[in-house]
């Protein structure tokens, strides 16, 4: 595993482990040879996993000799998204979304809250390599804002008081609850339905 501080460590070659090829290879077949570029999204993720969170420049051109595609083709999209981590991320990479619909649901007090509680700030590390903190452009989860990503798992209808907890189960070793963190069902209305009962669509059908 990469350690932290060695944010500028790059290592001199990558290929796929045996299992992780067999996936590659599956998303490759489900585009016609001459267009088995498409599958360079999947491919870059399934190399960020298999290299601790993070996607070293030897695997982008390794992906790109596997895909026939310039390497420069390859950097534009791994630059271009977020879900690609150019360089060493902690245990649990914390993605806060600042964007316009989490920002008017309080964004900022789980940006503050984050902060305070790991002691650094945006695009940095805790020295123990447990977390990295990271702003985001919207997740696509606005209809729960304010929100967090924590490796796979979104963390919504967040406060202050519900971030810091999240982070301390994860500190703890715990699996803190992932999803609403107010209990709402799916992205249903707070209060829950207000349209649809039984009754409703009863009458509605009459
Ligand atoms: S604005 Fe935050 S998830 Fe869309």
């Amino acid at each position: 595993m990469t350690m932290v501080g060695q944010e500028d460590y790059q290592p001199d070659s990558f290929e796929f482990a045996p299992a992780t090829m067999e996936m590659a290879q599956s998303e490759i077949a489900k585009y016609p040879d001459v267009r088995k570029a498409s599958a360079v999204m999947p491919l870059l993720d399934l190399a960020q996993r298999q290299n601790d969170g993070w996607l070293p420049r030897a695997a982008m051109d390794y992906v790109a000799r596997l895909l026939e595609m310039p390497p420069i083709k390859v950097y534009e999209v791994a630059t271009f998204y977020t879900m690609y981590n150019l360089k060493p991320v902690g245990r649990h990479h914390v993605q806060v979304c600042t964007n316009l619909p989490c920002w008017l649901r309080g964004s900022d007090h789980i940006v503050n809250a984050c902060k305070k509680k790991l002691g650094i700030g945006f695009g940095e590390t805790t020295t123990n390599g447990d977390f990295t903190l990271t702003e985001v452009e919207c997740l696509g989860a606005c209809v729960n804002a304010p929100m967090f990503q924590i490796n796979d798992d979104y963390y919504e209808d967040l406060d202050a008081t519900s971030a810091i907890s999240i982070l301390t189960q994860l500190e703890l070793g715990e699996t803190p609850k992932p999803g609403s963190q107010i209990d709402r069902k799916s992205c249903e209305p707070i209060g829950g339905l207000t349209a649809l009962f039984e009754n409703n669509v009863k009458k509605t059908n009459a």
